[in-house]
């Protein structure tokens, strides 16, 4: 899908999430674990202000697991809960429930000591397209319950969804904006695949991410392309060039003349990565807090 957004889109994203966030307990900002910072709306604190949130790095079987604890502390010194979760084929109901009540506790507490039996809290799922929302709730409703597809500007009846005997979701998630302006957040989105048709050209994208790979998982890199090295310096772009055309050529993606076809290599290890063919693999570094 296309992703566009106009202010237009923007408001009414954002006035839809807040007519949600009435209804519910807690909020449930969904993340892509391989680039959690870039997955991630600018204005999700402003927009979920005063709600307890639980952060979850989704596709975590995907992502660096070393990295993962490190995002999980970035975002606990900034005094979120994260936890790592794999919506595709994991299971992380309990775990995304037990942090609910914890997050929930007081209020827990509060409504037990006046004798009253606490009611199933309820949840709302916040996220940028494709970071697994849809995925998610079917996999918590424990059915094919999530309307795939996003529609940001279609409102619906609101309806609830049965987690267990503790929790309730909303059936439609709130869907928010990345931050289109930064090229390099654009870039990791359409490297993820989180962009599926994109402006930028796959050479592009597949030249910036194998920088980030020279310079975070040489050995990976080596590894799935049987290269003997990988440039030192991985903003020398000659260097860089030399490397994608070196991986195309083990790969036989050529043209007639036996020219190396850049943008058949360059969609070739962008698809690899995805896949995970050259492991788990984050994208994007906490900046130190
Ligand atoms: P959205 O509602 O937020 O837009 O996202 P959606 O659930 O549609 O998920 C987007 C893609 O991410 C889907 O793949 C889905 O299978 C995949 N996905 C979701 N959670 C996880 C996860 O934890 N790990 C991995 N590896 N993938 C995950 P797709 O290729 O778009 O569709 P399909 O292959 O499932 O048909």
């Amino acid at each position: 899908m296309t992703i566009q957004w106009f202010p237009g889109h923007m408001t009414r994203a954002r006035r839809q999430i807040q007519a949600k966030l009435k209804l519910i307990d807690v909020a449930v900002e969904l993340l892509d674990a391989r680039i959690p910072l870039s997955s991630r709306n600018p204005m999700i604190d402003d927009i979920l202000s005063g709600k307890p949130r639980l952060v979850l790095l989704n596709k975590s079987d995907l992502a660096d697991p070393a990295a993962t604890a490190q995002w999980i502390e970035y975002f606990a010194g900034r005094g979120l809960k994260a936890l790592p979760v794999n919506a595709a084929s994991g299971n992380p109901s309990k775990d995304i429930l037990a942090r609910c009540k914890e997050l929930l506790a007081d209020k827990i507490e509060k409504q037990l000591s006046k004798g009253m039996k606490p009611r199933s809290i309820r949840a709302l799922i916040v996220g940028i397209p494709n970071v697994g929302k849809s995925t998610l709730i079917n996999k918590l409703a424990g059915r094919k319950a999530a309307i795939t597809g996003d529609k940001p500007g279609v409102t619906k009846g609101q309806q609830w969804i049965r987690v267990g005997n503790e929790m309730e979701l909303l059936d439609t998630p709130g869907i928010l904006w990345p931050k289109f302006e930064d090229q390099d957040v654009g870039m990791r989105l359409a490297a993820t695949g989180a962009i599926k048709e994109t402006i930028l050209h796959p050479e592009e994208i597949a030249l910036f991410t194998l920088r980030y790979l020279a310079a975070h998982y040489a050995d990976a890199l080596k590894g799935r392309y049987a290269l003997d090295s990988v440039p030192d310096d991985p903003s020398d772009t000659d260097e860089m060039v030399k490397l994608m055309e070196n991986i195309g050529r083990k790969r036989g993606a050529l043209m007639s003349g036996g020219r190396v076809d850049l943008e058949k290599t360059s969609l070739l290890v962008l698809r690899e990565l995805r896949a995970g063919k050259l492991g788990r693999i984050t994208l994007e570094n906490p900046a130190p807090l």
